[in-house]
């Protein structure tokens, strides 16, 4: 990545809340990522994980609290969303491709609609993008030919075309069978090296362990601990988050 940018604030999330009805999910987080830095978020479902993505390019809109996106305030009314959300890629756990569309059209269309790039430059970014993830070869596939991994990978590489400044990923590897699972995660860490800013909610343990910079443990709508992933996954100091590695890391013993 281009070294200027390097220790620059990428996101700064300060006192959010956000309640569903009577159902307070976010009860006044602080989080700041620099610039090329991987934050793997982990946490029980329900604890408010896929929330707090989506508040940074306000998808949930909190109540309480800020969040500034390279020195912007999203959450400011007055803020132009949609230039803003144009530097955010986002990748769910389901791919959203357009089923009608090729690959290739999945990737020039946005870029067309939401950037103006004349068709000549969105297929040549598309073709590069598709290279990156390994995918050229299915260029002229539609969605329903690839296996799920490769439609992830799609999704990403749709996402990369867009030219974005932070990557979110939500599960972008729960809905895949494993043996799909190691490509996907495979591209992320290929994004982690060339130091895209990325912001990972994820179950893989292995994966927060090895490429985050930062892993964040929530539970119950609060960050409980952060740290290096050696420290927080290898080495948790709160009883929280040792009984919720207890359960991913040997899900058999959950019942027992
Ligand atoms: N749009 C919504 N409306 C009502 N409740 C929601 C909505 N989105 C999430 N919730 C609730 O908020 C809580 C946190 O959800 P979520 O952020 O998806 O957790 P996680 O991603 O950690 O599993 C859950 O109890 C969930 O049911
Ligand atoms: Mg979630």
């Amino acid at each position: 990545m281009s070294g200027a940018s390097k220790g620059k604030t990428a996101v700064e999330i300060r006192g959010v809340h956000k309640s569903f009805g009577a159902l307070h999910v976010l009860k006044g987080i602080d989080l700041t990522i620099d610039a090329g830095e991987v934050v793997c978020v982990i946490g029980p479902s329900g604890s408010g994980k896929s929330t707090l993505l989506r508040c940074v390019n306000l998808l949930e809109e909190p109540e309480e609290g800020h969040i500034f996106v390279n020195g912007v305030e999203i959450t400011d009314p007055d803020v132009d969303l949609d230039a803003q959300r144009r530097k955010i890629g986002m990748v769910f756990q389901q791919f959203n491709l357009f089923p009608h569309l090729t690959v290739t059209e999945n990737l020039t269309l946005p870029q067309r609609r939401v950037l103006g790039r004349a068709p000549e430059e969105a297929a040549r970014v598309a073709e590069e993008n598709l290279k990156r993830v390994g995918l050229a070869q299915k260029a002229s596939a539609y969605p329903a030919q690839l296996s799920g991994g490769q439609q992830q990978r799609v999704a990403i590489a749709r996402a990369l075309a867009m030219h974005p400044e932070l990557m979110l990923f939500d599960e972008p590897t729960s809905a895949l069978d494993p043996e799909l699972v190691g490509d996907v995660l495979a591209v992320m860490r290929m994004l982690a090296r060339e130091g895209m800013t990325m912001m990972v909610v994820t179950h893989e343990m292995s994966f927060a362990r090895e490429v985050a910079d930062r892993v964040v443990f929530m539970d119950g709508g609060v960050i409980v601990e952060q740290g290096p992933g050696a420290q927080v996954i290898g080495n948790p100091s709160h009883e929280r988050t040792r009984t919720f590695l207890s359960r991913v890391l040997d899900p058999a013993a959950v019942s027992l």
